[in-house]
């Protein structure tokens, strides 16, 4: 067992002003979140994206606030040190700020050090709303699964200066907001760049280039179990485990070997 002591909202920030990659891997039970904690993942992140890779839902969008509540619960007595991140689910936050808190409290409730919830614009007063009631806050912008159809489809996003601008100012409104860190989603690797100097915010990218703060995947993905995508690396291939795959994601995110932007990056 390694002698990590938890990784805080402060040490986080240290790693961050310090230039260090945080390394985060989706984690939806305790079993993986033993060894992911055990292989130095800075963060574990609860993601709906249980609903494709657990549920085989074609989208997150079938996910209950019930469901996350229960696998942030499982991580959480798996995991010993890292810093837990659930996703709010489609339908929990965009009613009212209210909805939102509850919401918030059944992740925190089970477990969650942090919560997550997509889009920008109309967000940003539920963001200030739950960082005033104590509730940390990840935002996420790019890509968002939950607004699939909305978007169009799995589709590159802030291509095009005016599209550039919306993230720019969405961004700038998250960390206005206070929110604490910001996931950005399939955004062209030199937008993803600029956002990460500008922001007092660290970044987590996936498929947004090296550029970012950190790196997040989705577990099963990046176990080669998930259908191949473009930012993607199978890190179980040529691993000895899944441990030590884990290890390899760490310590390549964190050597900034991972991701490569002439093959990972939009
Ligand atoms: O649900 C999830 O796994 C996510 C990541 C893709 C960032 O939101």
């Amino acid at each position: 067992m390694s002698n990590r002591k938890p990784v805080t909202l402060h040490r986080l920030r240290e790693l961050h002003a310090a230039g260090e990659k945080i390394a985060m891997l989706t984690c939806y039970d305790a079993a993986f979140a033993r060894v992911l904690d055990e292989a130095g993942a800075d963060s574990l992140l609860v993601g709906d994206s249980l609903g494709n890779v657990l549920q085989g839902r074609s989208s997150t969008l079938g996910v209950s606030i019930e469901e996350m509540a229960y696998h942030t619960g499982c991580v959480a007595r798996g995991n010993r040190t890292a810093w837990i991140i659930a996703d709010l689910p489609f339908g929990s936050y965009q009613e009212s700020a209210e909805v939102a808190m509850r919401n918030a409290a059944l992740l925190m409730e089970q477990g969650a050090h942090m919560v997550k919830l997509e889009g920008g614009g109309w967000t940003a007063p539920i963001v200030r709303f739950l960082v005033d009631r104590g509730v940390p806050i990840c935002a996420h912008l790019g890509f968002t699964p939950q607004s699939v159809h909305a978007l169009g489809g799995y589709r590159v996003q802030g291509r095009g200066e005016a599209a550039a601008e919306v993230l720019r100012r969405h961004s700038q409104e998250m960390a206005e907001a206070g929110a604490a860190m910001l996931v950005l989603e399939m955004v062209p690797a030199a937008l993803a760049r600029e956002l990460t100097k500008a922001l007092p915010i660290p970044t987590i990218g996936i498929g947004a280039g090296a550029g970012c703060s950190g790196q997040v995947l989705v577990l099963y993905d990046m176990l080669g179990l998930g259908e191949p995508r473009r930012f993607v690396r199978n890190f179980l291939d040529g691993s000895a485990g899944i441990g030590a795959a884990a290890q390899k994601y760490v310590a390549d995110v964190k050597g900034g070997r991972f991701p490569d932007d002439a093959i990972h990056g939009f």
